[in-house]
């Protein structure tokens, strides 16, 4: 029977223990995107996550959503990725990048105009985006993407795997989750297309499986992850048959040989979520990683009792970098800060208590 502290293996990964980090937006990489020394120390101090999964990262210059997250469209951005992944490494971590293009979830305030593209020309509804300057404003109306233009996007996704590849991560996840530019294909209420990448469930995941076959051509699918949250409706999105999505992905990603597959859910506690982690499993044979609402007990029944390979904690790593040990030793959490989230520095990032030695 495996515990949270068993090793796994997850393609061609090996982690020491069970217990990964979430990805987290953190928005300590300036207005160039570049990540700094402090983003190194961060991510440095949690190296002892069975793997680390990095903040939703950039593949192009104009796909920010936030403010100050890191990126991957240039050479500096590779650079300043490689100081934190050599501090990773040389502290006996493991850390992939969550590569995301933020689609209609932009704004042309943040990108220098350019109006957010989508699978839709329909803008998100009831919600609103916070611009540095303006405040909360409303989503922009994004430009539909021309069929000839995907493959465009399958290439920044490709160029962007070649760069964490340079940038000396060990490997890479596809954040297809929460609402953003591959998920808008994927799901229905969404994606209103009519040409090959709308309609069936297989033209809406084919965006998603192409970036999936780019990015395994450059770094090798034993190193490619994917992230989805079917029943998730963040940004504005839902789909008429998760159950039915789930499968054909899950039976996509077994064919293709990733890594690991990651199902973020609210909280794993409706029969409709635990339904899901059922059918992924049904269909895909690697490595299931399972994430939201989980706490060590939680997160151990899990794990002994096989519905997941793997738990990915997301706020208990913001407050507690050495989570693992107090995970190890039964001792108490810090809380999170929710006022020191993003930015712009180390407080409350990098100076939360630890342990003693
Ligand atoms: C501050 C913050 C930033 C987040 N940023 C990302 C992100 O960049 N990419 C992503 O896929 N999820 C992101 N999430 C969601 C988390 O990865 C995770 O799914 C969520 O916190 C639920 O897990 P938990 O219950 O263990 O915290 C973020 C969550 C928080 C609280």
């Amino acid at each position: 029977m495996n515990s949270l502290f068993s090793p796994l293996k997850a393609g061609l990964i090996e982690l020491p223990n069970r217990i990964v980090m979430a990805p987290l937006t953190r928005a300590r990489g300036g207005a160039k995107h570049v990540p700094s020394a402090v983003m190194a120390e961060y991510y440095a101090q949690r190296a002892s996550a069975g793997l680390i999964i990095t903040e939703a990262t950039m593949i192009a210059a104009d796909g920010c959503a936030f403010v100050e997250e890191g990126g991957l469209f240039n050479e500096a951005c590779v650079a300043g990725w490689r100081g934190v992944t050599d501090e990773v490494h040389r502290r006996g971590g493991r850390i992939m990048v969550q590569l995301w293009h933020p689609g209609r979830a932009a704004h042309s305030a943040l990108n220098g105009g350019s109006q957010p593209i989508s699978s839709t020309d329909r803008a998100i509804q009831n919600d609103t985006i916070r611009i540095p300057g303006l405040g909360a404003q409303p989503y922009e109306v994004p430009r539909r993407l021309e069929t000839h233009e995907i493959p465009g996007i399958v290439k920044l996704f490709g160029e962007a795997t070649r760069r964490a590849k340079q940038a000396g991560f060990d490997g890479i996840q596809l954040h297809a989750a929460h609402g953003y530019l591959l998920d808008q294909f994927l799901r229905d209420s969404v994606n209103d297309r009519s040409d090959a990448y709308g309609g069936s469930i297989a033209n809406r995941a084919k965006l998603l499986l192409e970036v999936v076959d780019v990015a395994s051509r450059e770094i090798g699918a034993g190193r490619v992850s994917v992230r989805i949250s079917p029943l998730v409706d963040y940004n504005d999105i839902a789909d008429s048959n998760p159950s039915e999505l789930v499968a054909y992905l899950a039976a996509e990603f077994e064919r293709r040989g990733l890594s690991f597959l990651e199902l973020r859910q609210h909280a794993h506690v409706l029969p409709a979520e635990e339904q899901l982690v059922g059918i992924a499993r049904q269909h895909f044979h690697g490595v299931l990683m399972l994430n939201g609402g989980f706490d060590q007990a939680s997160g151990e029944a899990a794990v002994s009792s096989g519905r997941a390979d793997a738990i990915v904690y997301g706020r208990a790593f913001i407050g507690n970098a050495d989570l693992v040990k107090r995970f190890a030793v039964g001792a108490p959490l810090n809380a999170m800060d929710a006022t020191t989230l993003y930015g712009p520095d180390g407080r409350g990032y990098t100076d939360y208590p630890v342990l003693p030695a």
